[in-house]
């Protein structure tokens, strides 16, 4: 049962971190020059004020799923607040880098890391954040930055995979099952799941070790949820060894043949009747009216390889791989898509 109170804090925390990160994108709007108009033609964006009211039915759904049982109101997580301001400085520290990089002054990666066995295609300076996902620095601040990008609903969007799950757990023993959070990065999901069933066994996987050893100091020691440095388009796990698989934010970011290996992978390691969920970008068509954000996004963040994937099908993919559809639901700037086994 939730109280009056229960729905006053969770709307107090969400109201408090959209104030947050919208007051981040503000000024850092100010810092950055402006990006010379597209020269391709651009679909049809919305306004402001329809995404703020689709950025708050987004929390209306997540708040009636709390209030119908499925699962818990998330708790805060987070560093402490010294540490969390801290962030916040490093972020706005490292945003004139971000914008030489934006107007191509600059493309560097730290050096002296080319034999770690790392994919070319994962060297890169994704969204031309600093150091790719090849640093300490680069983990610090990337919570920071995904929230700036998405004026603090990134978490809610992530969540989102809750539904599906909650709804496919229903009448299973949670103590008895296995989840992989695939391309984890540095937790958030992760930490999000454990917090909701915290009687599940956890795995995160991801190539980066320092996104990795973010996500263990946000998750903490816990023999519960598992870390492995990894590739998801070759999982270190059994044929059908998983109950169930999610991703978040991870497919847009590989390129078509990769993709396509990840997402055999995901069907090859979960169970007959296992589930599949994948949170990532809108694609083109989900939200007609949006399609043009599309187009700008990747102009506007270093992003080699969204076009492919906003262009394409997440449902035909997995299709492709084994997978059945069981739900999708648009959530704000992103689609939640389950699939079955
Ligand atoms: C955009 S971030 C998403 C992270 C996290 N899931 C989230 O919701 O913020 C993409 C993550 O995928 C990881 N990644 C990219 N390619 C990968 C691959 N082939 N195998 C495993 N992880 C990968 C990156 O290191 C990064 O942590």
């Amino acid at each position: 049962m939730v109280s009056t109170l229960d729905r006053l804090t969770y709307a107090a925390r969400q109201t408090a971190r959209v104030a947050w990160y919208a007051g981040h994108y503000a000024a850092g709007r100010r810092l950055l020059k402006p990006m010379p108009k597209p020269e391709f033609p651009i679909g049809p964006t919305p306004s402001r004020a329809e995404l703020t009211a689709d950025m708050r039915a987004l929390f209306e759904r997540e708040w009636q799923d709390i209030a119908a049982g499925l699962f818990a109101a998330p708790r805060a997580r987070g560093p402490e607040p010294a540490e969390f301001l801290r962030r916040s400085l490093l972020y706005f520290r490292d945003l004139p880098h971000v914008d030489a990089r934006r107007h191509g002054q600059r493309n560097d990666l730290p050096p002296g890391e080319q034999g770690d066995g790392l994919p070319e295609y994962y060297r890169q300076n994704f969204h031309f954040q600093s150091d790719g996902w090849l640093s300490d620095h680069s983990a610090a601040i990337y919570d920071t930055q995904v929230e700036v990008l998405f004026t603090g609903a990134a978490d809610a969007m992530r969540r989102r995979a809750f539904k599906p799950i909650a709804q496919w757990m229903a009448g299973r023993n949670q103590r008895a099952l296995t989840g992989l959070d695939l391309g984890c990065g540095t937790g958030r999901l992760l930490a999000f799941l454990h917090d909701a069933w915290p009687g599940l066994r956890l795995a995160g996987l991801d190539l980066s070790p320092p996104y990795l050893a973010e996500a263990r100091r946000l998750i903490g020691r816990t023999a519960r949820v598992k870390l492995i440095e990894g590739a998801a388009e070759k999982l270190p796990f059994d044929d059908a060894s998983l109950d169930f698989v999610v991703s978040s934010f991870l497919m847009h970011e590989l390129p078509d043949d990769i993709r396509g290996k990840a997402l055999c992978e995901m069907a090859r390691v979960v169970k007959p009747g296992g589930l599949v969920v994948i949170v990532d970008s809108i694609q083109r068509g989900d939200q007609p009216s949006w399609d043009g954000l599309l187009d700008l996004f990747p102009h506007y963040f270093h992003e080699p390889y969204y076009a492919a994937y906003a262009n394409g099908s997440v449902e035909a993919w997995c299709s492709a791989a084994g997978l059945t559809s069981v739900a999708s639901e648009r959530a704000f700037l992103s689609k939640v898509a389950a699939f079955t086994k």
